[in-house]
């Protein structure tokens, strides 16, 4: 029913007023020079709203996903709870519902030929060595051939002039995969980028399930059908309601085109690559549009965009992995510090001896990518440093509890590689040696907490009717300071009445049973 469709619901701005309500997103209502947009968003803990950024005076909003609590907040839920809403989503698929034109906002303004000119956007030099402003929260939408389903994914697009941009397709992708059978029969690929999306539709992108047209992915995670709208120059389908879209096409020529330096998600410069060149066709977008940034490299990963991103694409692999290895995982949390792909947390209940190296194998090769893989029993909650932290340090023994592996897939961007074409990966089992848990040497200490107990008047009647810990000692003679307790053991030792159990317990010599036994 047409009149059902809600271009409103899933639109950046509304949640970014509600970012704002929740006190997740300043106001910037100065003008900005495009130059500083960067150093207000570079470890900002929160999204920023710039009311008017650059000559322009245009609307521009970053680092709107840059905390697993604001991205959690998209999906109505919270940061522990972020993977499993997601997954449960994603078990729905919602197929789009087409909207014409006139009930598409993106295309309120439509903007073709020498109009659609990517230099009239609030495009920010990002970091101070990329190669050019980049627009750095593209989502594309291109079609498979054959099935004519949508993919959908995340990419970069680098400003080379007002009508032709670089973009980044060198690790493995589908829209890697589109464009390299293409450009193998000369022909150019159609592709179209929203800028100005919901989280919603960045956590649909990240995610690749074979065989499916992604547009029902991104309707999944909305938890509702994604309305579309037919681009003005292309086949493609795109979000009726995001905020920009700029459609064109990459150039069959294949990767020939300078694109980079740009900083990166690993937290460091990737250098000048050659890649595809994009020939824009057409700018539309809402009347009143928000462009959008997103936050990548820096010294602050934790903060970024790109890294809680990351982290939930990781994730997703990382317990798909699990749940077809260990019969009881747990959590499983990828560190957003790590560019959320390279440090793994996972926590499980061992059923049987080895069911914790299971898991960080089954993780090593998954799509997850990690490169470390800690497990540890279900007490630590793996989103906390200090309580992984002190696991590693007390339950880990590195010459039995180390597993190296190398030759494994990588992920090139990681300078450590230093070009070599594999890698190496690291698990650590952190969890108590099987079994041990009940021990009381992995016992937690805890303050005491007294539990009642039959009355006593005195320390010695209570060690007659049997052995008791300081504690019980306390709780059977209703003390609540303990010192008198001390005085009147002193008083049994000295009688050489008094002695310990193995586990500590007091005890009357009189009440055990005569040495030698019989
Ligand atoms: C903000 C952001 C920007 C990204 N930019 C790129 C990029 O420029 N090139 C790339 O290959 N992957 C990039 N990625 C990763 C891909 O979007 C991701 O791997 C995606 O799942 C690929 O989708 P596809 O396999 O359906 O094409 C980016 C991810 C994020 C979160």
């Amino acid at each position: 029913m047409a009149g059902a469709i809600d271009t409103e619901r899933f639109r950046l701005r509304r949640f970014v007023e509600k970012l704002v309500d929740l006190g997740e997103c300043d106001v910037h209502d100065a003008p900005i020079d495009l130059l500083d947009v960067g150093g207000a968003l570079d470890g900002n803990p929160r999204a920023v709203h710039f009311k008017s950024a650059g000559s322009e005076k245009a609307e521009l909003v970053g680092n709107v996903m840059g905390s697993r609590r604001r991205l959690a907040q998209a999906l109505d839920t919270d940061e522990r709870g972020l993977l499993a809403t997601l997954n449960a989503r994603l078990k729905t698929l919602h197929p789009p519902v087409k909207v014409s034109s006139q009930r598409a906002p993106v295309q309120q303004v439509v903007l073709k030929d020498d109009d659609a000119d990517l230099t009239a956007l609030p495009v920010h030099l990002q970091h101070g060595a990329d190669g050019a402003p980049y627009i750095s929260a593209g989502i594309d939408y291109a079609l498979f051939p054959g099935s004519g389903f949508t993919n959908v994914g995340c990419r970069r697009i680098m400003l080379r002039g007002p009508r032709q941009a670089g973009i980044d397709l060198i690790a493995p992708s589908d829209m890697r995969a589109i464009y390299l059978e293409a450009a193998a029969r000369k022909e150019p690929v159609p592709v179209a980028y929203a800028v100005g999306s919901h989280p919603a539709d960045f956590l649909a992108a990240m995610v690749s399930l074979p065989s499916v047209d992604e547009l029902n992915i991104v309707g999944a995670v909305r938890g509702q059908p994604v309305p579309v709208v037919k681009c003005v120059t292309s086949d493609i389908y795109v979000p009726a309601d995001a905020e920009y879209v700029i459609e064109g096409f990459l150039d069959p020529a294949g990767h020939v085109e300078p694109e980079g330096p740009y900083g990166e998600y690993v937290g460091y410069y990737g250098v000048v690559k050659r890649n595809p060149l994009l020939h824009v066709t057409a700018i539309t977008h809402r009347e009143d549009a928000l462009f959008q940034t997103v936050t990548i490299g820096g010294k602050y990963l934790a903060r970024t965009d790109t890294a809680q991103l990351t982290t939930l694409k990781t994730e997703s692999a990382a317990w798909a992995a699990l749940l077809a290895a260990v019969r009881e995982p747990l959590a499983v949390y990828a560190t957003p510090s790590s560019g959320g792909m390279y440090n793994v947390r996972v926590s499980l209940r061992q059923r049987v001896p080895g069911d914790a190296r299971n898991a960080i194998a089954a993780i090593f090769g998954s799509h997850a990518e990690a490169k470390h893989v800690f497990a540890f029993d279900p007490d630590i909650d793996v989103f906390s440093d200090e309580e992984t932290d002190w696991a590693l340090a007390t339950r880990f023994q590195a010459d039995r509890d180390l597993i190296v592996g190398s030759g494994f897939r990588v992920v090139p961007l990681d300078p450590s590689l230093q070009g070599a074409r594999t890698g190496a990966k690291l698990g650590l089992d952190c969890t108590i040696p099987f079994g041990k848990s009940d021990a009381f040497e992995f016992s937690i200490p805890a303050p005491p907490a007294v539990k009642k107990t039959a009355p006593h008047k005195s320390a010695a009647d209570a060690l007659a009717a049997s052995p008791a810990s300081f504690l019980e000692l306390m709780a059977a003679l209703g003390s609540k300071d303990g010192r008198e307790i001390v005085r009147e053991l002193d008083t049994l030792y000295a009688a050489h009445r008094l002695g310990r159990l193995d586990d500590g317990r007091y005890v009357l010599k009189e009440t055990l049973p005569p040495k030698g036994g019989g």
